[in-house]
């Protein structure tokens, strides 16, 4: 469910009406919900109702500031995978003790700069920045709370692109090698052991390969604590999938999903964390975007907008599909053509669906890509030299940029030239 409805025959976000965005803000732009956002992080944090818990969101997903200030304002924590995301989340006013660590390269400096500003613990994901981990934290006299990332082997049958459980991924340890891999790491002296990670994937719209991770998760706590290590925080991870297509997608709820947690790994009474992106973010936004023109093919209708691959690049590297809507509400029973959507971009990839049947449309209406919540704005670019796509939120019936379009001058005055040209 999102906040995304018809109302009098045109789209609303929330209580603002889109066109009324656009007509301020110009095309194309990013409009995020935040009734949206709070009913979906309120989801996870109540199906781990009763359990000792915390909601680390995982930023990757949508990280401008005034989402994570939205969310952290209803308790979450975050999910951080770069110094960069470290830093927007604190400056945020996200306090370190919420803040987890991911991701299978961290260097040093982020390390540093995590440490000094304070974290709540890294998820390791190898020896070597095991290793590493220790030795910065030594030299700055504390020691790192740390979960290793185990990889479990689960196929968690969602693109392979997102996939990161099977044994081939470059994602955590081995779990046959762990007993070994903690033993060494409760040996340094940098770090403190305090429990277990997995993250199997992204977008999983069936709940069995979690239900197999955790379980083998379940195992290697006992197994572990038998070995001595005082192991009480659990990490699962994030994934749970959006339906993406509205038509005849119904995955797992977060409900379900917080039973099967409980189910798995409750009777072992550790602290539960989860890390969650797309389904806190994904359905509490749209791309609106303009078309430009309406082009007829050989044999096909081309509908082509103002925004591109460059502003929503999912259809493009995943092959991912949004539903996409007129903004004016269609006349029920209005006739629909099939239409192959693109933007401007000068490459045949930048296609966001082809054969697309859509009621009619014309020069100058309006669209909204649903679902574009998650990883959208973060993976925009500038690509084509087109301005880096806006954010907008809306909150009831008010609406603010939270990230404004760069002018050209903007864009173009990052670049340096030497002084020899
Ligand atoms: N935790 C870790 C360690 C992760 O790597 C990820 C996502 C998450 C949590 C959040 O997963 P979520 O709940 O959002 O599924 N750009 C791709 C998705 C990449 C996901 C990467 N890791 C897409 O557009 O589909």
């Amino acid at each position: 469910m999102d906040h995304f409805l018809y109302r009098d025959g045109a789209l609303y976000a929330e209580d603002v009406p889109v066109a009324e965005i656009a007509a301020r803000v110009g095309t194309p732009f990013y409009c995020y919900s935040t009734a949206t956002l709070t009913r979906h992080f309120r989801l996870f944090d109540e199906a781990l109702e009763g359990t000792d818990h915390l909601v680390c969101y995982a930023m990757k997903a949508a990280s401008n500031q005034a989402i994570l200030k939205t969310l952290a304002g209803l308790g979450a924590g975050m999910d951080v995978v770069s110094g960069g995301e470290y830093a927007r989340a604190r400056a945020a006013g996200v306090p370190g003790e919420k803040i987890v660590f991911s991701g299978v390269g961290k260097t040093r400096q982020e390390m540093r700069l995590a440490l000094e500003g304070g974290i709540r613990q890294f998820n390791v994901e190898s020896e070597p920045e095991m290793r590493a981990l220790s030795e910065v934290a030594m030299s700055l006299g504390t020691r790192a709370p740390i979960t290793i990332r185990v990889n479990p082997d689960v196929d968690a049958k969602t693109h392979a692109k997102i996939a990161t459980g099977k044994s081939e991924n470059k994602f955590g340890i081995p779990i046959a090698r762990a007993r070994e891999v903690y033993a060494e790491a409760a040996a340094l002296p940098g770090l403190e052991v305090i429990g277990i990670d997995v993250h199997i994937g992204s977008q999983l719209t069936e709940l069995e390969p979690f239900r197999l991770a955790y379980l083998k998760v379940a195992e290697l706590t006992e197994t572990l604590r038998a070995d001595g290590h005082d192991i009480r925080r659990l990490d699962l991870g994030g994934g749970l999938g959006i339906p993406y297509a509205r038509s005849n997608e119904a995955p797992p709820l977060p409900t379900d999903y917080g039973a099967l947690i409980k189910e798995t790994v409750g009777h072992l009474g550790c602290e539960i964390e989860i890390e969650p992106g797309r389904l806190v973010a994904g359905n509490a936004g749209i791309l609106v975007s303009r078309v430009i023109y309406v082009k007829e093919g050989e044999g096909r209708n081309f509908l082509i907008l103002d925004g591109a691959m460059n502003d929503l690049i999912r259809p493009a590297m995943y092959d991912a599909h949004h539903d996409i809507v007129p903004v004016l509400e269609p006349t029920p029973g209005a006739e629909q053509t099939p239409y192959d959507i693109v933007g401007p971009v000068c490459e045949s990839g930048d296609t966001f669906a082809r054969g697309r049947m859509m009621p009619p449309l014309a020069e100058g209406d309006l669209v909204a890509f649903r679902g574009a919540g998650a990883y959208g704005a973060v993976m925009a670019s500038e690509y084509n030299t087109r301005p880096l796509v806006p954010e907008v939120l809306v909150h009831e019936h008010q609406f603010a940029v939270i990230r404004a379009r760069p002018t050209f001058d903007e864009m173009i005055n990052r670049d340096t030239i030497p002084e020899w040209l």
